[in-house]
């Protein structure tokens, strides 16, 4: 049975997430900031009462990450999903970021995930899968960024492609691999309602690209289709 964590599990690509591995007999540790208000993923939780366990997780907060550390132990985890992640601000024009919001944006998209890999690395090591997913975007991408602005964004996700390579440099020799991926444009909250593909076709296929991967994956972009992306 596949062990799998995820943050941001109450809405969007981590609750896609959350319900695949789920409907797979996977074990999900499904994470989210609020759960007294994530009705879907308690529902599913419930449906799946001896496999799927919600954990209040706001990924800035250390010791909710040492609680969720403390309920899993020293139990294999197949697969470590960093999914959380914020768009950061309205207006990210050049003169008008907000100072504040950026650095929540980079605590939130960057030094959160840092966090979670150092913390379950060990765990991971100790799985049959040993995979990291990092939920980036093509808009931190120096080759794709042709249009310019969405500095908090754009700036948040280059610097946790930073932390993924040094993190899939770091973990090669315990064979653990750590993936880059791109969604797609997806249809949630975040991706808005003009986006281009449902949370169902990018994860589906995202799982693709996890299921397949090996330890010379590790270290690569890849984008929702499998292509690498160049960063
Ligand atoms: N949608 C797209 O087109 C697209 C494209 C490229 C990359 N991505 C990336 O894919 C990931 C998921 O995006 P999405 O489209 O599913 O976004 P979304 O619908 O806005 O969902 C974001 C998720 O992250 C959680 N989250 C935000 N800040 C958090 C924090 N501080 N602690 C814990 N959880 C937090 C949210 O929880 P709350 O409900 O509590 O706010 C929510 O569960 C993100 O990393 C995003 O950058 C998305």
């Amino acid at each position: 049975m596949l062990t799998v964590i995820v943050t941001g599990s109450n809405r969007g690509i981590g609750l896609e997430y959350a319900k695949q591995y789920a409907k797979d007999g996977a074990r999900v540790y499904a994470c989210c900031r609020r759960p007294e208000k994530a009705g879907e993923l308690l529902a599913l939780a419930q449906a799946n009462s001896d496999r799927v366990t919600v954990h209040p997780l706001e990924v800035t907060n250390d010791g909710q990450i040492a609680a969720l550390k403390a309920v899993v132990g020293d139990a294999p985890v197949d697969i470590l999903i960093n999914n959380a992640g914020v768009y950061g601000a309205d207006d990210q024009d050049l003169g008008a970021c907000d100072e504040s919001k950026w650095l929540e944006t980079f605590r939130i998209n960057t030094i959160a995930p840092y966090k979670m890999i150092a913390t379950f690395a060990d765990n991971v090591a100790r799985s049959r899968k040993k995979t990291i997913v990092g939920m980036t975007s093509k808009m931190g991408s120096m080759d794709d960024n042709s249009s310019g602005g969405y500095y908090i964004y754009r700036s948040s996700k280059a610097a946790l492609n930073a932390v993924l390579k040094s993190a899939a440099v770091d973990l090669q020799p315990r064979e653990i691999i750590v993936l880059t991926l791109h969604p797609g444009w997806v249809k949630t909250a975040m991706g808005g309602p003009g986006a281009l593909i449902t949370t169902t076709r990018s994860v589906t296929n995202l799982r693709k690209i996890i299921d397949n991967a090996t330890l010379a994956d590790s270290g690569k972009f890849f984008q929702n289709d499998g292509a690498e992306v160049p960063w």
